[in-house]
């Protein structure tokens, strides 16, 4: 597949993540060769990354996406712990807020390293990222300075092979549906994605800002609501309390967590059981459409 077209899919989202006060460039090169990956993983990628520039930009500023071809000595490929490959294909993600020192820097790829405040940042994010490059052979370079922005560019091995079945692998559409869809969730910038993503599907959408909200809408909606798509942790009461207290009244309403946390480390702290439904954010348009309809189909 081709990582064009993952940053040209998620564009639209990007700009709404990213706000008004960021500017986003995206300079594709137009003969960029194919990389054999997978195009949600992918998409996960650049939303990790996307997210962290933002965050690094608290008072604007811009964020450039670029691909390019690149060559790297396999030798030094290798010692990076990637493919022993010549070709690469490169995605460079740039922005322009604070910036990391060293010892920031140093620790980035550890999971629940964070320098967030508690309950903004799980520290999942980059790791996240590092899993799945290391997954495809590739690897990471990281430039960054305090007050100079920072650099990411992933570096996936070129596959010859022409990039095929990318549109369909990437569109393949996802059932449609009329069903209502509870949506709790404290972020804005992630509750205006989603209820686009949701309503662009077809589905009735009730938003809400924290628990509370949700279960005073659940009250005076008088309708069915067929899903409670929630996020875990949310100041005031927690997805799961959400999800309990509304199951009293209505005990048919499915439930769909979404957390930041990877699935695992969602059930290893005991905030959920195994195989309870669950989505990882930052969720794609796609992953997000498909995890509801697979819910509600279950
Ligand atoms: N673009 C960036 N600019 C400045 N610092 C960054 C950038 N990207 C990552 N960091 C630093 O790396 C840390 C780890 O990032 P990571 O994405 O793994 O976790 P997080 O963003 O803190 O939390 P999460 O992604 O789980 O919400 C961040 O807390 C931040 O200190
Ligand atoms: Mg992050």
């Amino acid at each position: 597949m081709s990582l064009n077209a993952v940053v040209d899919g998620l564009q639209k989202i990007l700009r709404r993540v990213l706000g008004e006060d960021v500017e986003l460039a995206a300079s594709p090169a137009p003969d960029l060769g194919a990389v054999r990956a997978d195009m949600g993983q992918l998409e996960q990628v650049l939303m990790n990354l996307a997210v962290n520039a933002r965050d690094a930009m608290p008072t604007g500023g811009k964020l450039t996406i670029e691909t390019a071809n690149v060559e790297h000595d396999p030798d030094f490929a290798r010692a990076q712990g990637a493919a022993a490959v010549r070709q690469f294909v490169m995605l460079a993600v740039t922005d322009t807020g604070v910036g990391m020192d060293e010892a920031t820097k140093a620790r980035i790829f550890e999971p629940f390293f964070t320098t967030k405040a508690p309950g903004k940042g799980t520290g999942l994010g980059l790791a996240t990222v590092y899993g799945i490059v290391q997954q495809s052979g590739g690897f990471i370079w990281v430039y960054s300075e305090p007050g100079r922005g920072t650099t990411f560019k992933i570096y996936l091995p070129r596959v010859d092979a022409a990039a095929e079945g990318v549109a369909a692998a990437a569109l393949a559409p996802v059932a449609r549906g009329r069903e209502t869809v509870l949506f709790a969730e404290d972020s804005a910038a992630v509750r205006a994605v989603g209820k686009q993503v949701l309503e662009r599907q077809g589905y009735t959408v009730l938003e809400a800002p924290d628990g509370e909200v949700a279960v005073h809408l659940a009250q005076r909606h008088s309708g069915p609501i067929h899903l409670l798509l929630t996020d875990v942790v949310m100041p005031g009461m927690s997805g799961r309390q959400l999800a309990d207290q509304l199951a009293r009244t209505r005990p048919d309403t499915k439930v769909l967590y979404a957390s930041g946390y990877t699935g695992d480390a969602v059930v290893r702290h005991g905030v959920l059981e195994d195989g309870t439904p669950y989505l990882q954010k930052p969720f794609t348009p796609e992953s997000l459409a498909r995890k509801v309809r697979e819910v509600l189909d279950a």
